[in-house]
């Protein structure tokens, strides 16, 4: 229960709560661990649990924005962390080699523009036999704000058309931020030498938006059981198959060839 009542409480995202549970299983080995896109909203905050009991890893993360942020929360709280304002595109004008074991990067992939690029790097930095995990805003989800229409979700629909100009006619391409569908993704993936080793749909609509919204203590306890019931279902092949449009989130686990 510790990893939920830590950790789980901040996230409100299934996904990124597996990704957390994956990383809690490993997180005494002494592995080259990199976080594309590490900052965000609240720089770090993800990876509080596992930097707060125990870790071993060597870890980096890169950002286009807030790293003097997620630099000042490292020193405050005193982490052992390397931190770099880069892209995710220019992974390979700081680490040369493909060095690491284990690369996440959660809630990011909506927002580039070239996937491709963003695939190619990540290529270029994953060791041979190294794993990726990967969570993002699924472009099947009938609830995801880009898919609603101006009736619907005005607010929403005003927001997506507000964030479009900002990229395309201003060029701000960190506003960028379009759903990712299996049948884009999953051919780059392939190309660039990785297996997909488990995907998953997490975020059920609407639990994930109550989960946001609901600040009780027993949020962690719910988390849990949440995630567990979406566990279930992702048991279900022919039920995902028919259904992934409930489902906000997309997770996937990589290992490189
Ligand atoms: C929605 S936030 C997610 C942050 C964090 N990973 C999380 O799950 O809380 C998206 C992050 O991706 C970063 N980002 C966007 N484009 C990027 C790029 N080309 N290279 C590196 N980071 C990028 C943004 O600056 C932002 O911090």
């Amino acid at each position: 229960m510790e990893l939920y009542e830590v950790g789980a409480q901040n996230q409100g995202n299934t996904a990124k709560l597996h990704i957390l549970e994956e990383l809690w299983k490993i997180k005494s080995k002494k592995l080259k661990v990199l976080d594309i896109g590490c900052a965000g909203p609240l720089p770090l905050q993800f990876w509080e649990p596992i930097f707060n009991n125990g870790m071993k890893f060597e870890f980096h993360g890169v950002d286009v924005a807030k790293v003097d942020e997620a630099e000042r929360i490292a020193k405050e709280k005193k982490w052992d962390v390397k931190l770099y304002t880069l892209s995710a595109y220019e992974l390979d004008k700081v680490f040369t080699e493909p060095s690491f074991d284990v690369v996440v990067s959660t809630q990011v992939l909506e927002h580039v523009t070239d996937r491709k690029k963003f695939v190619e790097q990540l290529a270029s930095v994953t060791k041979k036999g190294g794993v990726v995990y990967l969570s993002m805003d699924s472009g099947h989800a009938e609830h995801n704000h880009h898919n609603h229409g101006a009736f619907e979700d005005p607010i929403g629909f005003i927001k997506c058309i507000g964030k479009d100009i900002l990229v395309h006619f201003a060029g701000m391409h960190r506003y960028y931020d379009t759903p990712v569908k299996e049948g884009e993704i999953e051919p780059v993936f392939r190309d660039y030498g990785f297996e997909i080793e488990e995907k998953r749909f997490y975020n059920v609509h609407p639990l994930k938006r109550i989960s946001s919204d609901y600040k009780g203590e027993l949020k962690p306890l719910m988390m849990r059981n949440w995630k567990m019931y979406e566990d279930l279902l992702n048991e279900n092949k022919e039920f995902l198959d028919a259904n992934k449009h409930y489902f906000l989130a997309l997770y996937y686990k990589l290992k490189k060839l």
